[in-house]
């Protein structure tokens, strides 16, 4: 026997009962989404490899280790196999700036805001909460009009908005800045000289991260460094310039008056390099390691830094695979049942049973019918189980009629019908 193929690890199948589920939290965050002002934006699931090192940073840990590269069949003079330069997507608001960018958006709209879901591919090690191919609900707000407080303050409130639509209330949300881009040299030059003594009891990893990226040490999961990161001065800010300081006043004043809880966290600092300013991530402590349900914040240089015009942005992007085990009890949802199924008594009657068929689907009533000839009595029983309102059969005596008996499953009440007055009738049920 030959072998069985499965799904690659890290992926799943969403099957037809839990696609109805996916449906429908999908159908709450367009609602949500439509209600804030963002529009609908669809970029392909593969893009040269450049655009993510350049904007998600060339040191980060996605596109060191994670990035899916799509391999070209061609081989090299050696015989390995050749890099394309293409890679399937591990984030989208890389994607969405460049489409931005592209398109000429700033020369049309002030600010536009623009929402995605769909899926993300990262080469990570799969564990539960951490696929290599996962789906973002995310939203991207760029454009001249973006740099105000008042949108980070929206798009914050705009991702707790959505989790509690989906039924969930039990996270954290936890924010921080990062301030510009030169508060940003002067943070990490702070950490060097915070750390540099210490260098040697950091582990493996934050000692290479010390040159590469500095701030990635402040979330380290490991115990000695947890130690040593906690006994560094983050709370005053030093490194911040007065502008910065006051932007995030702003932003936490108008979180405030939202009445949206969070913890200020110091040593929040994301693993994507473009971030500036404001950083928040939400956490489910429930999920355990992988506890983050979302991230996002501002990156007002990533537009210019990928060639376009000096405009500002902020954004976030929701796992919708975490937001489903973080679901309290997931209701399974019923597919809804059909109208009509229609059973042919006899393998003679299945032409005129399948014209019925489409006549009636035509006429906007859900069927289907047992394609294969066999018993009426196991016809029932398939009727049955998909929860067909009504059965119509053509029999024998039907057929040489030209009518059908049409079977009311509820009540049992069974009528024969003629043929070309079977839609009115039904229209009439
Ligand atoms: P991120 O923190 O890399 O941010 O991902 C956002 C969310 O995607 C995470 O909080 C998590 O829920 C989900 N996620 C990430 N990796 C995996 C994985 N391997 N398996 C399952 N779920 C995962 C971004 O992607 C930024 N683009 C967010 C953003 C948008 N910032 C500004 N705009």
């Amino acid at each position: 026997m030959s072998k069985k193929i499965t799904f690659p690890r890290g992926t799943s199948d969403i099957l037809p009962q839990e696609a109805l589920l996916w449906q429908k939290l999908e159908q709450e965050s367009r609602t949500l989404l439509g209600l804030y002002g963002y529009k609908e934006i669809r970029t392909p699931f593969f893009e040269e490899t450049d655009l993510f090192a350049r904007s998600i940073g060339q040191t980060s840990d996605i596109v060191q280790k994670q990035i899916l590269n799509l391999a070209s069949q061609r081989l090299d003079d050696k015989g390995n196999i050749k890099l394309s330069g293409l890679s399937l997507r591990p984030e989208g608001t890389a994607s969405v700036v460049r489409s931005y960018i592209q398109n000429g958006f700033d020369r049309q709209e002030n600010l536009s805001k623009l929402f995605y879901i769909g899926p993300m591919f990262r080469g990570e090690r799969p564990q539960k909460g951490r696929l290599r191919q996962f789906h973002q609900i995310g939203v991207e707000a760029i454009g001249p009009g973006a740099g105000s407080p008042y949108l980070d303050a929206e798009v914050i409130a705009l991702s707790v908005n959505l989790l509690n639509s989906f039924g969930l209330n039990g996270f954290r949300l936890k924010i921080n800045t990062l301030g510009s881009n030169e508060d940003k040299k002067n943070f990490s030059k702070y950490l060097r000289e915070q750390l540099n003594p210490l260098i040697n009891d950091l582990c493996g990893d934050c000692q290479s991260r010390f040159e590469r990226n500095v701030f990635r040490i402040l979330d380290c999961k490991s115990k000695e460094c947890k130690t040593i990161v906690s006994k560094i001065d983050l709370t005053t800010g030093a490194y911040l310039s007065s502008e910065s300081q006051e932007y995030f006043v702003k932003v936490k004043a108008a979180l405030d008056d939202l009445g949206v809880d969070y913890i200020e966290d110091p040593k929040l600092v994301r693993g994507l390099d473009y971030y500036t300013h404001t950083v928040f991530e939400i956490s489910d402590a429930s999920l355990g390691s992988q506890d983050a349900l979302g991230a996002g914040g501002r990156y007002n240089n990533l537009v210019t830094q990928l060639g376009g015009p000096k405009v500002d942005a902020v954004g976030f992007a929701l796992g919708v695979e975490r937001i489903m085990l973080a679901m309290p009890e997931i209701q399974q949802e019923e597919h809804p049942t059909i109208d009509v199924y229609l059973i042919a008594g006899d393998e003679k009657f299945l032409p005129r049973t399948f014209k019925i068929l489409n006549t009636l689907r035509e006429n906007k009533f859900s069927s289907s019918m047992g394609y294969k000839f066999a018993s009426i009595k196991n016809q029932m029983k398939v009727a049955n189980k998909i929860g067909a309102r009504f059965v119509m059969i053509l029999g024998e005596k039907e057929y040489n009629n030209k009518t059908a008996s049409l079977k009311n499953m509820s009540t049992g009440e069974q009528r024969e019908i003629s043929e070309n007055e079977y839609i009115k009738v039904m229209k009439e049920l």
